[in-house]
């Protein structure tokens, strides 16, 4: 074949392959429909100004949660207000674009405001505050968050419950009884929405470790004596290349769906080592971000009790990773700064493309 025809058959073939993905539309959305799994990304609703940042959202997720706009130092500037704006710039996005809303955090040890952490409160007065703040949020958002992180990141590595505001500094009046404070924090987020699936979310618990060894005998405990809750999050934030620490995720997931709970794959990203100039300092390692996110969705997927599977943002243009590693890890999504699919979309894609899902592993999940 002389090269005339060889270059003509190339820019052909391309040509085909970029309108048939387009023709056809592929999207991660489409075949997560077909699947019946939600795929969502965290997002900051200020970008909804951003044409590139809608349309992709849009196309890609049927799913969204507020990456800030619904933790404590973003809805309570002070204590008599609530600040729904923000997170109701999220559902309405959600409603234009028939999309689910998770909602992001009633509990956390971070992202308090000031004059909670330094108002010198008593338990009692703390208890008061916690009652009131699940109770009003999670009452605003009825019907439109159809699924909570009740609780966020309560374990150390060792398992043991950390030191933290809500706990024991002074905690709500339940200091050294472990997670009695958590239990307390399900019963009023059932009470406050009772059609909202209430989650525990926490990371470094994607394998078997001391850690998510916890969450499972917290959890279990909860459903032995019908406290109330839904599921685990599991958030899968990678920073290691590698999935020697996640090799028995799909164990993991086995286990807590047979307990009857759902299981989300919350905050996905793999952050990838970046050179002085804040680029992808070895390009193989795309390949093998691409093998992760892969491994990771084929073990959801697997599970049926794996009802979603969420990236923490989706463009490495507006990623956690960059600030919290001081430049040294990035690139960590499924879009590049100029949101060009990376091979981790592309990995993401055919893991949803491919094989119909197993038969349900454990009880079937409460329908949200
Ligand atoms: O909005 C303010 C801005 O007004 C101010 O100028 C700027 C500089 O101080 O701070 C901005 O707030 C920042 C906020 O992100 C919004 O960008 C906070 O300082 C910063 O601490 C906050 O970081 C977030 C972090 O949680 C703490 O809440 C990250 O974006 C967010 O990705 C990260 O997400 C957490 C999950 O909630 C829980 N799992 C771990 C995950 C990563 O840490």
């Amino acid at each position: 074949m002389r090269l005339k025809e060889i270059l003509l058959l190339a820019i052909v073939s391309g040509a085909v392959a970029f309108f048939s993905e387009k023709a056809v539309g592929q999207s991660l959305r489409e075949y997560a429909d077909q699947k019946k799994i939600l795929i969502g990304a965290a997002v900051e609703p200020s970008l909804f100004k951003e044409p590139a940042y809608v349309a992709t959202l849009a196309r890609e997720f049927n799913m969204i949660e507020a990456e800030n706009a619904l933790k404590w130092a973003a809805i309570r500037p002070d204590r008599g207000t609530f600040n729904f704006k923000p997170g109701d710039e999220v559902v309405a996005f959600a409603k234009q674009h028939k999309m689910k809303v998770r909602g992001h955090t009633l509990l956390w040890s971070e992202y308090n405001p000031a004059w909670l952490t330094k108002g010198k409160f008593t338990p009692s007065q703390l208890s008061d505050l916690l009652h009131e703040h699940i109770t009003n949020v999670m009452k605003h958002y009825a019907g439109e968050v159809f699924a909570w992180d009740v609780v966020n990141e309560v374990f150390e590595a060792d398992g043991d419950v950390e030191p933290s505001i809500w706990y024991d500094q002074p905690g709500i009046g339940l200091n050294g009884q472990g997670t009695v404070y958590v239990e307390k924090a399900f019963r009023w987020a059932r009470e406050a929405d009772p059609r909202a699936l209430l989650f525990y979310n926490d990371y470094d618990t994607e394998g078997l470790n001391p850690k998510s060894d916890a969450v499972y005998a917290m959890v279990k405990d909860f459903k032995r004596r019908g406290v109330p809750i839904d599921g685990v999050g599991i958030q899968a934030h990678i920073f290691n290349l590698s999935t020697k620490d996640i090799a028995d995720l799909e164990a993991n997931i086995a286990r807590l769906t047979a307990l009857g709970l759902q299981v989300h794959i919350t905050e996905l990203d793999v952050g990838l080592p970046l050179d002085a100039k804040g680029q992808v300092a070895n390009a193989v390692d795309l390949q093998r971000q691409a093998e992760i996110y892969r491994f990771i969705a084929a073990a959801c997927l697997k599970q049926a009790g794996c009802t979603a599977l969420q990236t923490w943002g989706f463009t490495d243009k507006y990623s956690w990773v960059p600030g919290f590693t001081k430049g040294a890890k990035g690139a960590a999504l499924l879009f590049d700064k100029a949101y060009v699919a990376k091979p981790a979309y592309r990995a993401l894609l055919s893991v949803l493309k491919g094989r119909k899902r197993s038969a349900t592993s454990g009880t079937a999940p409460r329908s949200n």
